[in-house]
């Protein structure tokens, strides 16, 4: 099963996430990751892919532009797929990661897209929307990239098998 993983970053916080999820997704056997940067999409794959992560940084408290941008884009191939999301945020308690988030899965839920994280019930460390990192991902911060990349890699075997 293929997983693709699109993402924005300028100063590369949000791509080391993107490369995380991209670890714990392999660490599934069956399953095979692409990361993507949304200037560069690799639409074949995506199209293969049953499930797609995305992912930015937080400006002015909301998914950055960039992102958005892609999300606005007709003609994606997104619809059935299972997606994720993760966001990186300067400012940790309120920086706007969340809202970064729930932007990116409005525009998936508009694409039918199935929407998920695992959120507190799939183990340790617990997920919210998706995947927040404050910088660059550390310590708890990686785990979770992880463990979302594990979460999106079970589920979508187990909805889609290979
Ligand atoms: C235009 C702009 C707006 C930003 N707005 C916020 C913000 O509202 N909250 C926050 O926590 N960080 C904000 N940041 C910081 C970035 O979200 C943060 O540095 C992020 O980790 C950058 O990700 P990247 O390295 O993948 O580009 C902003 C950065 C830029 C360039």
């Amino acid at each position: 099963m293929k997983v693709a993983i699109l993402y924005h970053s300028e100063t590369g916080n949000t791509e080391r996430m993107a490369e995380l999820i991209k670890e714990g997704a392999e660490s599934v056997p069956g399953v095979e990751a692409r990361i993507m940067r949304v200037e560069r999409l690799d639409t074949a794959y995506l199209a293969e892919a049953a499930v797609a992560a995305f992912g930015c940084p937080t400006y002015e408290g909301t998914c950055s532009w960039q992102m958005k941008k892609l999300l606005d884009t007709p003609g994606l191939p997104l619809g059935g797929k299972l997606g994720g999301v993760f966001a990186s945020q300067n400012w940790p308690g309120g920086g706007g990661a969340d809202l970064a988030e729930i932007t990116m899965i409005a525009g998936m839920l508009v694409r039918g897209m199935i929407v998920y994280s695992g959120g507190i019930t799939s183990g340790s460390p617990p997920l919210h929307f998706g995947a927040v990192s404050t910088r660059r991902p550390q310590g708890f911060d990686e785990e979770r990239c992880r463990k979302l990349g594990v979460n999106l890699a079970e589920k979508g075997l187990e909805l889609f098998g290979e």
